[in-house]
């Protein structure tokens, strides 16, 4: 079998690295992929969104699944587009992806369908929301509607903060249409978790827990990044936790999908806040989380290649999927000024030695070929990702591995797992 993978971020190295342990994928091919990538499969000088070009590609080439990575060509329809011309594609179509492409969508199914999150206006005024956010008094959570790269959701101390991240989106439209519509929410304080499953519209399989390393410095401090690093299991999540979470997110999830005559095929992604042990939904997800596929698809036991193809044909009744027992850390290394403007181009030393090698795996993200040496070229540059009996050696595992890496300017969290290791 054929496979297309579309993005080039650490999570699609994760899923390509996956998939070509399956017996059943003769070939990968990787848009745009990376340095890391291109070791085990043919990467294409196409770029995520560029639809038609991946439709050609995959009608030229016979692709027999197309698997896409990140959130933005499906928010644009890619698997609607896909779907008419009866080609095989893992993920939702437009009207699924909805959930995270719009935040006022996301919150009006909520609340509708009766899934706990914390209390929102939404507003298309600046004026009203101003007004609001006033009369409420901080803290106050602002978002965009839109999609905005990780970077649309201020978490806000003081109403003079909520004020300037509310002109930064509805007056100088930082994020450009995607700011038109604002959320203004209860700010809710607790321990996140991602909890994702995989669903073809009729089966549920949820996947390991995980929790990902939202801020760039250790101990939870500075701004908000894509996921500085993260684990799994998430040992917050325990077995009744994660029943109540299948009972009061997950069930009337599926239920308000069904209603809205939206037949998902995919992952959803719910990003949790837990608040005395309680489960609220802070946003949702129409793919794999980036940086928590990592640890999650080197705990993967199963065929990759068979959950996803059976997701895309609604037959996921016909699988099992399974785990193993050890942990997995990921820790994600950063170039200079990441997330803000960050320096390119630099050499990247000491990975030789981890190629081909079961654990530890060192995932690329923002990494590119030049002269025949493997340069920095993104904010995320690597993902450092290891299995191990529990988190703690998981941990100890991933940091040994990093020792061996080095590029100018290289920065990354050194207390990732360590709220596990609490809990553990
Ligand atoms: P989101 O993209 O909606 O997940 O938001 C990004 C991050 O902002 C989350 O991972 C949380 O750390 C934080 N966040 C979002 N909504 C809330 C909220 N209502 N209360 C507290 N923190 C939040
Ligand atoms: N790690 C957060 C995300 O993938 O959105």
């Amino acid at each position: 079998m054929k496979v297309l993978v579309i993005g080039g971020g650490g999570r699609e190295h994760a899923l390509v690295w996956k998939l070509s342990r399956s017996p059943r994928v003769d070939k990968i091919f990787c848009a745009p992929g990376n340095a890391g990538i291109a070791e085990i499969a043919e990467c294409l000088d196409i770029k995520a969104d560029d639809i038609d070009s991946l439709l050609n590609f995959a009608k030229y080439e016979g692709i027999d699944l197309t698997v896409v990575g990140p959130e933005a060509p499906l928010t644009e329809g890619i698997v609607d587009v896909f779907v008419k011309e009866e080609r095989r594609i893992f993920g939702p179509d437009k009207s699924g992806a909805r959930l995270e492409g719009s935040k006022v969508f996301a919150k009006d199914f909520m609340l509708k369908y009766g899934l706990p999150t914390a209390e929102y206006k939404m507003f298309t005024s600046y004026l009203h929301a101003e007004e609001y956010i006033r009369l409420k008094g901080a803290p106050l959570v602002i978002k965009a509607d839109g999609l905005a790269a990780g970077k649309g959701v201020f978490v806000c101390k003081t109403v003079d903060e909520a004020i300037d991240s509310l002109k930064v989106i509805m007056k100088e439209k930082a994020f450009g249409a995607a700011g038109s519509r604002v959320v203004v929410e209860q700010c809710l304080k607790g321990e996140e978790a991602s909890f994702m499953i995989l669903t073809d519209g009729k089966t549920v399989i949820p996947l390991a827990t995980s929790q990902d390393h939202k801020t760039v410095f250790d101990g939870d401090k500075g701004p908000n990044t894509g996921g500085m690093g993260a684990y799994s299991p998430a040992p917050v999540i325990t077995k009744k936790l994660h029943a109540t979470i299948m009972k009061t997110v997950i069930d009337p999830l599926m239920k308000g999908l069904k209603r809205e005559r939206i037949n998902y095929r995919g992952v959803i992604y719910a990003g949790l806040m837990i608040c005395d042990g309680k489960p609220f939904v802070l946003e949702f997800n129409c793919r794999f989380g980036d940086p928590e596929a990592q640890p999650l698809l080197m705990r993967l036991d199963s065929d990759l290649f068979d959950m996803l193809k059976a997701t895309a044909e609604g037959k996921l009744e016909n699988i099992q999927v399974s785990w193993k027992d050890d942990a997995a850390v990921c820790v994600v290394l950063a170039s200079k000024g990441y997330p803000g403007d960050y320096e390119k181009g630099r050499v990247i030393k000491g990975l030789d030695e981890f190629t081909g090698k079961m654990n530890p795996v060192i995932f690329h993200a923002g990494t590119s070929m030049s002269k025949g040496k493997v340069v920095t070229s993104g904010g995320r540059v690597l993902s450092v990702t290891a299995l191990g009996k529990d988190i703690m050696t998981a941990r100890e595992n991933a940091y040994d591995a990093i020792e061996k890496i080095h590029f100018q300017g290289m920065h990354y969290r050194k207390d990732i797992g360590d709220k596990a290791i609490k809990i553990e």
